[in-house]
């Protein structure tokens, strides 16, 4: 591996990196226990991974812990605003990834990292992907599919025929690839990859809905809905960096504001608790009748997003759905009205809308803090132009809930390298991990918290008909 082939900000940061990945690798028992278990016997011996995933100190720490285990590794950042410079400069100085990552890449960039990530010298592509939003699972797929068009027709994709600017830069990546004579490039990839673990919620639903088309080309673990991810990062990880990516972008006092929660899922009911904790009156908006409910019974008004949208305060979306607050609601907004997005893509906001509204001032505060003033001189508040915002404005989750979700992760590669050769992966299918590894995941955290586990008696395990040593719990339960 080459460190000199990264490509990163500020190399001089390694330094600060390293302090703060030093403090970060003692709250992240998950990682350091899989370290301990798996580091010596080297399991990922041989695997070249590729990662997608925000490139921050605690993705320094997985990072490093796949190297540890053995594996080559390439990495870029999964949002063009998430990375920490410190973390990836840290990384590329101690050679244990090829980093291609820094905060404030241009979409053209970002879309170049990406490739890059995927690209290894001398080889068909990566073994195994660790992939966070299924951009580049999309990339490797919309290649193969590109490819195939090509060699039937002579065709290069062209750039122009989408609206949609991350795609643009999709096909324009494929369409340079095809035209400097790659023209196998992704096809041999495809075939060469094992499969990817994924992170997120919007990640997973990609994955799931091109494996019931039959258009999923690897074998995939969906690494979101283990316990101790979805419960964990979703719920108690924005639980923290919600407010704290509010505070550093905009310092707004919270308490007896009107904060509006767009979505009641799992995000949503740690962003809604952690305004309720500040003190702010939360509305929460919903869908499904169950989550609305929910909502209810925890003292939160269900509304629709009009009967609120001129007398909220702060307006967060969480949805993982498209076209939530648009425009127009958002010339309705009151004077200085905040507004973000803490789902994993921004296609939750209508930014183009807002951007193109006639007479909008664009007044930047400070980097991914917007003020859009409107033709009658009131204006709103944009925080990371509509990208999560807990990722742009501030540093994302804290390390221990994340080595819930990266222990996960490292369990996920390491099953599908080991069984690159049984069969216990099928190609189109997505999986998620067994209980047991959750339940060791979540074990994995509990002395650092100075837990005392209660032991289950054999008669008391043979009534409530679990094993005596777990699964404690029955595939259905929801936790
Ligand atoms: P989820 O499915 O549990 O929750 C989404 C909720 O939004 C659902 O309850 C759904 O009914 C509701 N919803 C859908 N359309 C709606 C609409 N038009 N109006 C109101 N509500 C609507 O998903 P989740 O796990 O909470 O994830 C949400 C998003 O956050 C995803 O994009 C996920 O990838 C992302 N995510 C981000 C972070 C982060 O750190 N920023 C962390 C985890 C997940
Ligand atoms: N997702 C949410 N917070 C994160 C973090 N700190 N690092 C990587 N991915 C994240």
């Amino acid at each position: 591996m080459d460190s000199k082939e990264s490509e990163i900000k500020f190399p001089d940061q390694h330094e600060w990196g390293r302090k703060e990945l030093d403090i970060a690798e003692v709250e992240m028992p998950g990682l350091m226990g899989i370290r301990k278990e798996y580091g010596p016997k080297k399991v990922l011996k041989g695997a070249k991974i590729s990662g997608s995933l925000h490139m921050t100190i605690q993705t320094a720490v997985l990072i490093e812990t796949l190297h540890e285990l053995g594996a080559e590794v390439r990495w870029c950042s999964c949002n063009i605003y998430s990375t920490q410079d410190h973390a990836a400069a840290a990384i590329a100085h101690a050679n244990t990834a090829t980093v291609f990552a820094w905060k404030g890449e241009t979409l053209e960039e970002y879309w170049d990292c990406t490739n890059k990530m995927l690209t290894w010298p001398g080889c068909d592509g990566p073994d195994v992907l660790v992939d966070d939003g299924g951009d580049a699972t999309l990339l490797i797929h919309e290649g193969v599919k590109a490819e195939r068009h090509f060699a039937k027709t002579g065709e290069l994709p062209d750039p122009n025929s989408t609206e949609n600017l991350e795609f643009k830069q999709v096909l324009r990546v494929i369409k340079e690839g095809l035209q400097a004579g790659h023209t196998e490039k992704w096809t041999k990839m495809a075939n060469h990859l094992i499969g990817v673990s994924e992170e997120t919620t919007t990640g997973v639903h990609r994955l799931n809905q091109m494996s019931a088309k039959g258009e999923l080309l690897l074998r995939a673990i969906n690494v979101n809905d283990s316990v101790t991810k979805q419960k964990f990062d979703n719920i108690y990880g924005c639980r923290h960096s919600l407010p704290d990516g509010i505070m550093r972008a905009t310092d707004v006092m919270i308490a007896g504001k009107k904060c509006v929660i767009l979505g009641y899922g799992d995000v949503g009911k740690g962003c809604a608790a952690a305004m309720k904790a500040q003190g702010a009156r939360v509305v929460v908006t919903e869908i499904d009748p169950i989550c609305a409910l929910q909502a209810l019974m925890e003292g939160f008004e269900v509304k629709r997003l009009e009967s609120v949208v001129d007398t909220g305060d702060i307006f967060i979306t969480t949805t993982g759905n498209k076209g939530i607050i648009m425009a127009h609601h958002m010339a309705q907004m009151k004077n200085n009205a905040i507004v973000g997005n803490i789902g994993h893509f921004d296609n939750e906001i209508d930014m183009a809308g807002l951007e193109g509204y006639p007479g909008i001032k664009d007044i930047e505060i400070k980097p991914q803090v917007n003020r859009y003033e409107f033709p009658d001189g009131h204006g709103i508040i944009v925080l990371a132009k509509g990208r999560l915002l807990n990722l742009g404005c501030a540093t994302g989750h804290p390390s221990f809930v994340m080595s819930c979700s990266f222990a996960n992760q490292a369990l996920a590669q390491i099953d599908l390298w080991t069984n690159r050769e049984t069969g216990k992966y099928e190609k189109g299918k997505v999986y998620i991990l067994p209980k047991e590894l959750d339940e060791k995941v979540a074990a994995l955290h509990l002395p650092a918290l100075g837990a005392e586990l209660t032991e289950l008696s054999k008669e008391q395990a043979d009534y409530i008909d679990v094993p005596q040593s777990g699964p404690y719990k029955h595939q259905a339960y929801r936790y």
